[in-house]
C-alpha cells in the first residue's frame, strides 16, 4: 500500500543484502520510522515490542529472523535454539510457530553450506505468498460488501465496524479485514469504517485511522464500548475482523474486545465475518475456546496511555492511582457460533468443522 505516494510493505528485504528493514509500529501514527533487523535480536525484540505485530507479519519476520541467525551459525542446535528464542516473543498468533516450521522443513534436510541462501529465498516466499493470500482474502471479503451494498438498494454508504488493526500494517501487504474494505472503495462502493480504538494498545486508534487515512478511506473512531450501541442503532451493516488463531471448528482468536463485538453482532443480527490466510489456521486445535494460549501483557499498558502533546513531544501519562493492580489479557476467543461466516484465501465458508474442511480438503480429518 502507498504512503505519502510510496509503495510500502510492512517488511522488506534491504536490496540483495542481509538486512531486513520494517516500519516501526510503535511510533506511529505520530511518527513514521524505519527500523533495520540485522541480528537475530532485533527480530526478537522487534516481536516482542510489537515493533511489528498482527499475526502475518509476526509469522514473515520470525522467518526473516531465523535467516538473520543463520547468518552466524547454521547448524541444527542453532537453528532449534533460534527458533526456540522466536517462538517465545509472542505466544497467541500460530502464523509464528507456522512460519518457524516451515523454514525449519525447508532447511534441516539441506548440508549446511546451502541453508542461508535457502533460508533467504524460503523468508522470501513466505513474505510474497502474504501478499498473495490477503489479496485473494480482499477479492472475496468483497463480495459481502458488494451483497450488503445492493441490499441498501446502492444508496448512502455500507457501514462496516472492524476491531484493532487488520490492515496491511498486520500483514505483508493489503491486510486480511482490511483487504475488502480497500478493494470495495476502490470498486467504487461507498463504505465508511467504524473503527474501534482497541484499548490497550490502540491498535485501532493508531494503526487502521492511519491506514484508512492514507488511503482515503472515510472512517470513523470509536471507543471500544461504543459498538453495541451502534449496531443496535442500525449504524453498522457488517463487521469484519481479524484472527490469530483459527481453531479447526472455526472458533476464533482474537485481540481482547472482538469476542464482545461478535456477542452484540449477534444480538442485533448484524453479520460478523472473520478475514484470515490459511497460516493462521491451527489445525492441531479441534476447539478454540479455553485451549488457545492467552498472552498476558505489562500491566502499564492499562494503567498508562502514550501519545503525543501540544508541542509534538511523545508523552506517556498516568491514567490511575499509582500502583493500581490491571490485568492485561490481550486477546479473546469468539466461538464459531457466533462468526457468519470466514474468509479465506480460498474463499468463504461457514465458521465450521465441515465449513473449513471443505475448503481445505488436505486437512479434513487431521484433528
Ligand atoms: O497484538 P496485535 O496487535 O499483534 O494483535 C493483532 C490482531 O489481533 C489482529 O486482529 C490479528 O493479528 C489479525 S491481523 C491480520
Amino acid at each position: 500500500m502507498k504512503v505519502d505516494g510510496t509503495h510500502y510493505r510492512s517488511i522488506w528485504r534491504e536490496g540483495d543484502s542481509m538486512t531486513v528493514a520494517v516500519i516501526d509500529q510503535t511510533v506511529l501514527p505520530h511518527e513514521f520510522r524505519t527500523r533495520r533487523l540485522q541480528h537475530l535480536d532485533d527480530a526478537v525484540s522487534a516481536i516482542r515490542d510489537m515493533v511489528v505485530r498482527g499475526a502475518p507479519l509476526i509469522g514473515a519476520t520470525a522467518a526473516y529472523g531465523l535467516c538473520l541467525a543463520l547468518d552466524r551459525e547454521r547448524s541444527d542446535a542453532a537453528i532449534a535454539a533460534a527458533s526456540e528464542a522466536l517462538f517465545q516473543a509472542r505466544p497467541t498468533a500460530v502464523n509464528l510457530a507456522w512460519a518457524l516450521a516451515e523454514m525449519s522443513a525447508a532447511l534441516l534436510p539441506l548440508p549446511e553450506a546451502e541453508r542461508l541462501d535457502a533460508a533467504w529465498a524460503r523468508a522470501d516466499a513466505i513474505a510474497e505468498d502474504d501478499v498473495e493470500t490477503c489479496a485473494a482474502i480482499g477479492r472475496h471479503g468483497q463480495d459481502f460488501i458488494a451483497e450488503a451494498w445492493r441490499a441498501k438498494g446502492e444508496s448512502g454508504r455500507v457501514e462496516i465496524l472492524t476491531h484493532c488493526n487488520a490492515g496491511w500494517l498486520a500483514t505483508v501487504d493489503w491486510g486480511t479485514a482490511l483487504a475488502p474494505i480497500y478493494r470495495a472503495h476502490d470498486a467504487g462502493i461507498p463504505v465508511h469504517v467504524w473503527v474501534d480504538e482497541t484499548r490497550p494498545r490502540n491498535q485501532g486508534a493508531s494503526l487502521t485511522t492511519w491506514e484508512l487515512k492514507s488511503h482515503g478511506v472515510p472512517h470513523t473512531l470509536v471507543v471500544d464500548n461504543a459498538g453495541g450501541h451502534l449496531m443496535q442503532a442500525g449504524h453498522v451493516d457488517l463487521c469484519i475482523t481479524g484472527t490469530d488463531r483459527t481453531a479447526a471448528n472455526g472458533d476464533v482468536c482474537n485481540k481482547i474486545g472482538t469476542y464482545l463485538k461478535a456477542l452484540a453482532a449477534h444480538d442485533n443480527q448484524v453479520p460478523f465475518y472473520v478475514a484470515l490466510p490459511y497460516s493462521t489456521i491451527d489445525w492441531d486445535l479441534a476447539t478454540g475456546v479455553g485451549t488457545v494460549p492467552i498472552e498476558e501483557r505489562a500491566a502499564e499498558e492499562v494503567t498508562h496511555f502514550t501519545g503525543r502533546d501540544a508541542s509534538g513531544e511523545l508523552v506517556r501519562v498516568a491514567l490511575a492511582p499509582e500502583e493500581t493492580p490491571a490485568a492485561n489479557h490481550a486477546f479473546d476467543v469468539t466461538p464459531a457460533r457466533l462468526v457468519t461466516a470466514l474468509i479465506t484465501e480460498r474463499g468463504t465458508c461457514p465458521a465450521s468443522t465441515a465449513g473449513l474442511a471443505d475448503l481445505y480438503p488436505e486437512r479434513r480429518g487431521r484433528t
